[in-house]
């Protein structure tokens, strides 16, 4: 996976990923099959994958993908997927498109969407007790990384700053903090825990990939605060413009879209810099900060 061209990457990435979520989420609901509807509707609609790319991009980058690196990837989609659905609540964003077809909450019912958000968020802890190769000490702390990134000091610190920010002006300073926390705090970690995988980083490495990991976490969300401004519903697959009706703290809304531009590409640079310490195995994601920066969708 490693040495081939940038575009076979991701895709062959995406396959592996959806594979794995496929047989994960294939067995049959029982009593709870709305529940287990809800579940395979959410996770198994298309996406990027970003997140699972790129623990499988450090993975190479330190000397290859094992079965272990496929079970951390699962588990930082599964929690991605549940903060999605969350997300889209009409007590978060009030939502009714993601990935191209109605939000959770409205092809089912608002309590199927919060039990599926709480079922996924289990089953991404349940994933990280199956690891096989790697000594415990590093499962104890691939759990923790993950509780940490997700939790109260993470993701949901960012999505209730979020929340309480709405027809507030915050400073740059406060909305790069919420940034780090709603959606830096999750890629950072699938980084971290890719690497984490392979059962051989070292501190230095971790070091590394940690700046190149919140630098490409804060890019993802201003490019997605651009995108929000400037991209299309059609190709998103979610509704352009939904940040302005709901007046969210925003980049483009702080410093317009060329100034959250400028920021995307600055951190683009600090996170390229970042990895000078690794060899070509880091290709993938070196062109990974350029997908970032650079999406469409
Ligand atoms: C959207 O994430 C939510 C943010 C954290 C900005 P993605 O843009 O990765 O969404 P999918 O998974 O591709 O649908
Ligand atoms: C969501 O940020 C971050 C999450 C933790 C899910 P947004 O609210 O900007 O994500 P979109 O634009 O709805 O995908
Ligand atoms: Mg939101
Ligand atoms: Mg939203
Ligand atoms: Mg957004």
């Amino acid at each position: 996976m490693g040495n081939e061209p940038f575009s076979d990457f991701l895709q062959h990435c995406q396959q592996r990923i959806n594979q794995i979520l496929d047989a994960l989420l294939s067995n049959t609901g029982g009593p709870a099959e709305k529940l287990h509807q809800a579940l395979q509707y959410s996770v198994l609609n298309g996406g990027k994958r970003v997140r699972p790319i790129l623990t499988y991009a450090t993975a190479e980058a330190l000397g290859g993908v094992n079965g272990d690196t496929d079970l951390v990837a699962s588990s930082v989609e599964l929690i991605h997927a549940y903060s999605l659905i969350h997300d889209d609540l009409p007590a978060m964003d009030d939502d009714d498109l993601r990935r191209g077809k109605p939000t959770c909450h409205i092809a089912f019912d608002e309590a199927t969407a919060i039990l599926a958000g709480d079922a996924l968020q289990s089953l991404a802890f349940q994933q990280l007790t199956e690891l096989q190769n790697i000594p415990a000490q590093i499962s104890l702390q691939l759990i923790s990384c993950l509780a940490t990134a997700a939790g109260a000091q993470g993701m949901v610190a960012g999505q209730a700053i979020d929340i309480s920010s709405v027809n507030q002006t915050l400073t740059l300073e406060q909305l790069e903090y919420m940034h780090h926390q709603k959606t830096g705090a999750m890629i950072s970690a699938s980084i971290t825990m890719g690497a984490l995988s392979t059962g051989n980083a070292t501190t230095v490495q971790l070091s590394a990939l940690k700046t190149y990991g919140e630098a490409i976490g804060l890019a993802f969300q201003v490019q997605d605060d651009i995108l929000d401004v400037v991209g299309n519903t059609h190709v998103l697959g979610k509704q352009q413009g939904a940040d302005e009706i709901l007046h969210k703290p925003t980049y483009t809304a702080l410093l317009g879209v060329d100034g959250a531009k400028e920021k995307a590409l600055q951190l683009h640079q600090d996170a390229v810099k970042a990895l000078s310490i690794f060899d070509h195995r880091a290709n993938q994601l070196r062109a990974m900060a350029d997908y970032i920066v650079n999406r469409n969708y």
